[in-house]
């Protein structure tokens, strides 16, 4: 991708058009946008303004950048085209709200959720916000995100949350979306249970998230399996009871040896390729679930010849940060700390240098980035 600063600033096509400011021209604002495949750039771009009853302006304080970013840099994403201001996660103090916003007004430290909701769609009321028919991950993807200093929140009632006086803001940005993800796609729809036996292929923010989360219910053994030893490591320090290097090829060997032949209750899928996805069949014990995050781009077999008879069961699940609510309060009785997946800060001026870092995490051992506004 492009580190240059040199390329003139151009406007964001895709940002509301702002309004002119006292000498007639447009209210301006840097931000980070995706230029084409592999090209992201620090640009001047409108400020964001109202467009429907239901929208709030946030004035961005702290921002991150999600793997999925790193997806959309590829090209791998079709919804978010070139030109759009990228970041679905942040915090932030509330800047506008259109007249229909009853929850928040102008100066409310705000979270901002990765997914929109609208709340009384169909799928909102079965708390299935991320898929809301007119929300739903849209920020940073088929909107203007919150990598700028300001960001344009659909259904900001539902979509944001209120920040309690004296919280760690910079720990918060880990809620709009790291978090709930490992929560609900891995620890809640794998069942993990008090005593059961855990395996989570992948360790990075995603799999690591889902390690905190697991840990909620008590299970007996977290084993995380990662081709680097740095992120074991890390898992080691968030509380895995057992690390494995897979890239011996000797993985399954080494599960069934701990498990005494049996395999794992739950296992959780963090990486999204088809080798780690058949991996999982490969550790899942009889009566057991596979919990996929991974978000995939081609086809994984499935093995039915060896699990017809297993008893298992498969979740697929794109995260709706209902846990988000909850989620605070054990960040607030300190049940998890997710400050500590932050490896490195930045101001909002260093952006493409966060690209770089985040996107070579192999050599920058990053996890998480930060980005102040
Ligand atoms: N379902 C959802 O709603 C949702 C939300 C956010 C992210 N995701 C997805 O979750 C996945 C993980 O996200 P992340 O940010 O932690 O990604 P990441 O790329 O930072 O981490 C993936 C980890 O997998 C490891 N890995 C790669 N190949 C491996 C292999 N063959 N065997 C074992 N480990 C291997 C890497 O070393 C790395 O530590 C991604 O696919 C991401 O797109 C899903
Ligand atoms: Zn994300
Ligand atoms: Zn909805």
């Amino acid at each position: 991708m492009s580190t240059s600063l040199k390329t003139p600033p151009k406007p964001s096509t895709s940002a509301a058009i702002a309004k002119a400011d006292d000498h007639g021209a447009p209210a301006k604002m840097k931000a980070m946008v995706y230029v084409s495949p592999g090209k992201i750039e620090l640009r001047d771009c409108p400020k964001p303004v109202i467009k429907a009853p239901g929208d709030a302006i946030v004035r961005v304080t702290q921002t991150t950048i999600c793997g999925t970013d790193l997806h959309i840099l590829k090209g791998d994403v079709a919804t978010a085209t070139p030109g759009r201001i990228l970041g679905h996660e942040g915090v932030g103090v509330i800047d506008s709200v259109g007249s229909a916003v009853t929850a928040f007004k102008k100066g409310d430290h705000v979270l901002i959720s990765c997914v929109s909701a609208c709340g009384t769609c169909e799928f909102c009321r079965k708390q299935m916000y991320s898929h809301c028919t007119t929300g739903g991950w849209i920020l940073g993807n088929s909107i203007d995100g919150c990598q700028a200093e300001y960001v344009r929140t659909p259904h900001a009632d539902m979509s944001l949350y209120h920040i309690p006086e004296g919280a760690n803001e910079e720990a918060l940005v880990m809620l709009s979306d790291i978090l709930p993800t490992g929560f609900e796609c891995g620890t809640l729809n794998g069942k993990v249970q008090p005593g059961s036996t855990v395996a989570i292929v992948g360790s990075g923010p995603i799999g690591l998230a889902a390690l905190l989360t697991a840990q909620f219910y008590s299970p007996a053994r977290i084993i995380m399996i990662d081709l680097d030893d740095n992120r074991l490591e890390t898992a080691t320090k968030f509380g895995a009871t057992d690390i494995l290097n897979s890239s011996d090829g000797k993985a399954v060997a080494a599960v069934m040896k701990l498990t005494g032949d049996a395999g794992c209750d739950t296992v959780i899928e963090a990486v999204g390729i088809p080798a780690t996805f058949e991996l999982c069949q490969k550790l899942v014990a009889a009566g057991g679930i596979i919990a996929n995050i991974g978000v995939h781009g081609k086809p994984a077999s499935l093995h039915l010849e060896s699990l017809w008879d297993r008893n298992i069961a498969i979740t697929t699940r794109l995260v709706d940060t209902a846990t988000i609510p909850m989620l605070f309060k054990t960040v607030a009785a300190k049940k998890i700390d997710p400050s500590l997946l932050i490896t490195h800060r930045f101001t909002l001026a260093e952006g493409e240098k966060a690209y770089k870092t985040f996107g070579n995490a192999a050599e920058t051992k990053a996890l998480k980035v930060i980005i102040t506004t």
